[in-house]
């Protein structure tokens, strides 16, 4: 059983979010999905349109998807590793390199995956405001 783990906060889900969980789980057999809480966002300067709650429930409803735990600091990473005996961390390209990531490389996988072109939330919130 190889065991996935992607970050992320999921927010107006989209085709890029689906692609990204879509080929997450082809690397393995169980996708955990650690979905930003609304203060963890806060840290982060993000602002979600929806809530944790109902992001967490679209997104449990994804076929890809086992299993979603709150992301709610930064430094959990290693001990979500540990804890859901995660093989490989996966996120999209705009991540690549980024020292969060690049320092589980001793405890596990690290794999960066291309982002859909053309699309994210921010794009979406821009596209639909003052309409
Ligand atoms: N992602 C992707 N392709 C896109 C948009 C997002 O592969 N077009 C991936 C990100 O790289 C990340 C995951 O989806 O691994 C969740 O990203 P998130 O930040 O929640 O979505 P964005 O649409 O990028 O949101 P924002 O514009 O607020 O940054």
């Amino acid at each position: 059983m190889k065991r996935i783990l992607t970050y992320g906060t999921y927010d107006l889900l989209h085709e890029g979010h689906i692609n990204l969980l879509k080929r997450a789980k082809a690397l393995g057999d169980y996708l955990v999905v650690a979905l930003s809480t609304d203060d963890f966002n806060k840290i982060k300067g993000k602002k979600s349109y929806y809530s944790y709650d109902a992001r967490k429930k679209i997104v449990e409803s994804i076929r890809y998807v086992d299993l979603v735990i709150p992301e709610e600091e930064w430094g959990q990473k290693r001990s979500d590793v540990l804890e859901y005996h995660i093989d490989t961390v996966v996120m999209g390209s705009d991540w690549e390199g980024d020292p969060h990531f690049e320092e589980l490389k001793d405890l596990c996988e690290v794999v960066y995956l291309p982002r859909t072109e053309g699309i994210s939330t921010t794009q979406i919130k821009a596209d639909l405001g003052g309409k």
